[in-house]
């Protein structure tokens, strides 16, 4: 069935493609001028055109990428720092627009707001040295590469600027995976955060239900060639996306993306779809796949598998040692959805066991919600932002009486 779909697929991408020079205005003609407007956006302009403060910051890592941040400046207020997941961008935060953007709560609710990029998307294709275009040396990291460089550099530097002594997280998906790499193997970095928010969190994947196309089509993409690290699904500002050609495109897309995330059409604000492919997909490295894989065979939450011969140089053992979340003293909240064929609950629920410091453990009962509604979702500003942000507010409190935390949802 699923592969039926995915051939039907093809084949339309396939028509449209071949329409496509007599299609172009496609958007134009099918949605309202200001929807096509924000699909062809950066972070930076939708800021703008929305009428908030903007600011771009890069920080170099230490091991000499170069991020592009971006940030809703209120200087002086309590910093908070938002990291998309894979394939994402800080866009993620606000593309679905004033209404509906996390980022824009925050800020209206008095935060100044710092959303990373990680290493290879669309704003952070940058390095001291080398060329994403031309070295595939750039291309060697995955989600722990993320979370030993990317993470910390991102984290000082908001503390910096701000003099700030800690912020409050907020990771989605691989956002939070990277976070518990950066908190298991540098514990020091537990006490620059006041609460870590993990949506639809990823950290154990012995359950994961993507479809079986899907994975048949990453791996092909990703294994075939050579073993180099390579770039994948680049964006692009400059080039008409091929999801915004036509309907049949966008229909293909969405399936696409929806058999990877969950289906939910009800929280999707369908006028805004063109917006999501405008920015999505952001680009990532083929390890950040491959090591995800990984951990869907090994049901384990583990380094990078090299193969035992390199395994023992790097690590010193056969096989990649397990990321130490027992020492993640940070307070965790975790909030997952029904309908998410990524962070799938068991596994959610297995982390949580395993992290110390779990304060929120919230599996929202509604059964359509996906990976991407917390964020996504047009009703989240009502359902769940007000909730997310109250608890944060009691862990930005300086801590005077711990028991008096009402953690209610
Ligand atoms: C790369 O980083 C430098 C700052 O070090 C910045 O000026 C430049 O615009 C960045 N390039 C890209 C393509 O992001
Ligand atoms: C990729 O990174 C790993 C770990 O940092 C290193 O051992 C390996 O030599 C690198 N490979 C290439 C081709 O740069
Ligand atoms: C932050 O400031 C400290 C001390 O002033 C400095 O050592 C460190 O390199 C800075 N880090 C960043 C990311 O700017
Ligand atoms: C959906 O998006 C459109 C265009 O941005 C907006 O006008 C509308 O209010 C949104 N609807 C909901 C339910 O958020």
């Amino acid at each position: 069935m699923d592969n039926w779909l995915t051939v039907y697929g093809l084949s339309a991408i396939c028509i449209a493609m071949q329409f496509s020079s007599s299609r172009a205005g496609f958007l134009e003609r099918n949605y309202p001028p200001s929807v096509s407007e924000d699909a062809h956006m950066t972070t930076l302009e939708l800021l703008a055109k929305y009428k908030y403060p903007n600011e771009a910051h890069f920080v170099t890592t230490s091991d000499n990428y170069i991020l592009g941040m971006h940030r809703i400046p209120r200087p002086g207020a309590q910093p908070v720092l938002l990291v998309h997941g894979i394939l994402d961008s800080s866009a993620t935060w606000i593309m679905m627009g004033p209404q509906s953007g996390l980022a824009y709560y925050l800020y209206d609710s008095g935060y100044d707001v710092w959303m990373g990029n990680s290493r290879g998307n669309t704003y952070s294709r940058n390095h001291t040295s080398l060329d994403p275009n031309e070295d595939s040396a750039f291309w060697n990291f995955s989600w722990h590469e993320m979370g030993i460089y990317d993470l910390p550099a991102m984290i000082d530097t908001v503390l910096n600027v701000t003099r700030f002594a800690k912020l409050t997280y907020y990771g989605h998906s691989q956002g939070s995976t990277s976070f518990f790499v950066m908190a298991s193997k540098l514990p020091e970095y537990n006490d620059k955060v006041h609460l870590m928010n993990g949506f639809t969190p990823v950290a154990f994947l012995g359950h994961m239900k993507t479809p079986t196309f899907h994975l048949i089509i990453t791996k092909v993409l990703i294994f075939t060639g050579s073993n180099e690290a390579i770039e994948l699904y680049r964006h692009s500002h400059d080039n008409m996306h091929i999801c915004l050609l036509s309907v049949l495109s966008m229909r293909f897309c969405l399936y696409y993306l929806f058999s990877a995330i969950g289906n939910n059409e009800r929280e999707l604000n369908k006028t805004m779809i063109p917006v999501i492919f405008g920015h999505l997909p952001a680009g990532c490295s083929t390890l950040q796949i491959k090591h995800y894989l990984q951990l869907t065979r090994s049901g384990r939450f583990h380094a990078f598998d090299y193969g035992a011969k390199i395994n023992r140089r790097i690590y010193g053992r056969l096989d990649p040692p397990d990321y130490p979340i027992g020492r993640i003293t940070a307070p965790i909240a975790l909030y997952y959805t029904h309908n998410d064929p990524i962070s799938v609950p068991e596994d959610v629920q297995r982390l949580a066991n395993q992290l110390p410091n779990v304060v929120v453990n919230h599996l929202y009962s509604n059964p359509k919600w996906n990976h991407l509604d917390i964020m996504w979702g047009a009703s989240m500003r009502f359902r769940t932002h007000p909730h997310i942000l109250a608890i944060s507010r009691q862990f930005e409190k300086t801590i005077e009486n711990e028991h008096s935390f009402d953690l209610r949802i």
